[in-house]
């Protein structure tokens, strides 16, 4: 009976030093300094840098050579003054340029037809855009038709929807111009597979 009361004293005891120990552990990691090689160096010249899509947008863990922003959705990482891009605003800027911009204008930068995407994705989030990828949009009120087709049966499209994404948040960020990226990371070996899985499944 001591014995039983004893210990479990002891669990109790434990189970708060525990909790404690937990709670510093988690204040320490809140106050670590964000890593340096996930920050973006862009073009200082840049002209089109919108602060809050771009703090929005702020790379802070990177898996498998693709970056992830605070709520683990993809985002772009651009570096050297903004010469070089990660494997997905590339990818992205090349399928973008396959699929897109016969409506929505070289560089998303949008027509008299189809919105500019570099807009767009100031406040369309992750969720949204694949949700508008996949099944299409239209505008009821318009009287001219206007019709965003759906691609969810596509691959040319939804096998590259993160690549989409990632280079239209960093057009919408303004961390990236008008321009076709030239240097860039390598191909992460998972979007390989991935790729493979994809548009072979
Ligand atoms: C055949 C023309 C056409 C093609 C091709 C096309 N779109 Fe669209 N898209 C539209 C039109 C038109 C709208 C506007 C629809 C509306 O608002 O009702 C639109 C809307 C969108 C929107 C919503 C924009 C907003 O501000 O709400 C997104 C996101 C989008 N398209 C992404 C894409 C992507 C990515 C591709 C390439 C894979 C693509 N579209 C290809 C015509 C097209």
């Amino acid at each position: 009976m001591l014995y039983t009361k004893k210990s479990a004293l002891g669990m109790a005891a434990a189970a708060l030093a525990f909790g404690m120990v937990a709670t510093a552990a988690v204040r320490a990691e809140d106050a670590k300094p964000a890593d340096a090689s996930l920050a973006n160096k862009l073009d200082p010249n840049a002209k089109e840098i919108d602060d809050k899509v771009l703090a929005a947008s702020a790379a802070v863990k990177v898996e498998d050579g693709k970056y992830k922003d605070k709520d683990g959705d993809p985002t772009f990482h651009i570096v050297n003054d903004g010469k070089k891009v990660d494997w997905f605003t590339y990818s992205g800027y090349r399928r973008y340029h396959a699929e897109c911009h016969v409506c929505h204008g070289p560089d998303a930068m949008g027509s008299t037809y189809a919105p500019a995407l570099k807009d767009s994705l100031k406040h369309l989030n992750y969720s949204e855009f694949m949700g508008i990828l996949a099944g299409g949009k239209q505008d009821v009120n318009s009287s001219d038709q206007k019709v965003m087709p759906a691609f969810a049966d596509n691959k040319n499209v939804m096998c590259y929807a993160d690549d989409l994404y990632v280079y239209l948040r960093a057009r919408a960020a303004g961390a990236w111009g008008r321009a076709r990226p030239g240097e860039k990371e390598e191909k992460p070996d998972s979007a390989k597979t991935t790729e493979k899985e994809c548009l072979g499944g």
